[in-house]
């Protein structure tokens, strides 16, 4: 569950999503659910409803953010009942990640990934905690809650007020610490370069054919 990097499982959790809605375009389009439904006896035809509820992708640039606030108050209540169990009351970890503090600490021996110190924009805080949080009962959380607990975590992280309140653009607004620690990767894909010639041997995979 740790192995993936944040940043990839979120777009793992994109890509998964936008294959799903291509999948549900793709069995809309051809109106050859119904005919599948006979045929093989399982399967329904998508509805508009399913595919909104699929639709929840919210992007780096707050695209996508649902109506709705919540302020930083409420929030506290809702992570003391349903958050800090496993991430800790002030977001300090447990058997969940450490969602505060950790800042400046990412160039160090001891980098500490945190919301604050890590996460490059704040709207995908709010995708990220609507589609899987709490572990346990993930997306049970209205839009309102959501954007009550991202305030806390962000107030956790001192980026927002003790009295603010977030809605769609007022989270897009705000600018990560980490907002300009990611780079490009210049490195060739080395499973798709077509001239594997420049490859140092040693990086080479085992099972490549030459
Ligand atoms: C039952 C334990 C549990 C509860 C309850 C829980 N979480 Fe988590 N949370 C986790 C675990 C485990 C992970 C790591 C998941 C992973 O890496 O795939 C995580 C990851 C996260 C992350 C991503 C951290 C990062 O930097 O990668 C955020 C943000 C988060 N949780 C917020 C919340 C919020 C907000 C709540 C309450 C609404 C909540 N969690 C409730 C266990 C929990």
């Amino acid at each position: 569950m740790h192995v993936l990097n944040t940043s990839l499982a979120k777009t793992y959790a994109a890509q998964h999503t936008v294959m799903l809605l291509a999948c549900a375009a793709l069995l809309g389009a051809t109106a050859g659910a119904a005919h599948a439904e006979q045929k093989f006896g399982f399967g329904h035809p998508v509805t508009p409803k399913e595919i909104v509820a699929w639709d929840i992708n919210v992007f780096a640039d707050g695209r996508n953010l649902p109506d709705g606030s919540g302020t930083v108050t409420q929030g506290g209540t809702i992570y003391a009942q349903q958050c800090a169990a496993c991430h800790g009351s002030k977001g300090e970890g447990g058997s969940g990640d450490k969602l505060a503090g950790g800042l400046g600490t990412l160039a160090s021996d001891k980098p500490v990934k945190t919301v604050g110190s890590y996460w490059p924009y704040a709207p995908t805080l709010f995708d990220y905690i609507r589609r899987a949080m709490p572990l346990t009962a993930p997306q049970s959380l209205s839009n309102e809650q959501v954007y009550a607990v991202t305030a806390y975590l962000l107030h956790l992280n001192g980026l927002v007020a003790e009295d603010a309140r977030l809605d769609a653009k007022s989270l897009a607004a705000i600018k990560m610490p980490n907002r300009d620690g990611f780079v490009p990767d210049p490195r060739p894909d080395v499973s798709q370069s077509s001239d594997s010639s420049k490859t140092p041997a040693s990086d080479k995979p085992a099972t490549q054919s030459q």
